[in-house]
């Protein structure tokens, strides 16, 4: 508790990192939950309200929310989440999405609206809750993040072929399979 979370290098569209599945962790230390400190700052630092574990270069599935950022963004109320399922979803929505992996591209994806997610909390408390609307839509992104799932897969062909050029310009940074976001 007495440590400053670290800011952690994203990892950009392009990486090797962003496409592999995830592994579930298997013990909550001191360990995991300074990381998961750091994945918060980090997803403040970017002004994200969500980001996962391989945006990092983590392979593991832990993921990190901030649902009343959007609307309250002097509020910090992060949750962080280990080994999420998704176990029911319904109702469908559709939410213009970006993604700290894949700057300065937003596009509309249509998802379910409600899900039900279980997961274990830093403390090591298993939890099952109802989601709606963009709180629902953020945790499923982040989920796919830990099966190496982009929202740009969600789209589209004709959607795709919009952001063709970008996605192939933030591609073209990678260098042996690690693409990964400069200081600014
Ligand atoms: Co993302």
């Amino acid at each position: 508790m007495s440590r400053k979370p670290k800011l952690l290098p994203i990892h950009i569209y392009g990486d090797k990192v962003l496409r592999l599945k995830c592994e579930e962790v298997q013990v909550i230390d001191e360990n995991i939950s300074q990381f998961a400190e750091d994945l918060i700052a980090t997803m403040y630092q970017w002004d994200g309200v969500g980001l996962a574990a391989p945006q990092v270069g983590v392979n593991k599935r832990i993921i990190v929310i901030d649902a009343e950022r959007k609307d309250n963004p002097k509020k910090q109320s992060p949750l962080v989440m280990i080994n999420p399922i998704i176990e029911e979803s319904s109702g469908e929505t559709e939410t213009e999405e970006g993604c700290i992996s894949i700057p300065d591209i937003y596009a509309k994806v249509v998802r379910p609206s409600n899900i039900t997610v279980s997961y274990t909390d830093i403390k090591n408390e298993q939890h099952r809750i109802k989601l709606s609307g963009y709180p629902a839509v953020i945790v499923q992104h982040e989920c796919d993040h830990l099966d190496g799932i982009l929202f740009t897969d969600h789209l589209s062909t004709i959607a795709r072929l919009k952001i063709r050029n970008k996605l192939k310009e933030l591609q073209k940074n990678t260098v042996d399979g690690v693409n990964i976001r400069c200081e600014e």
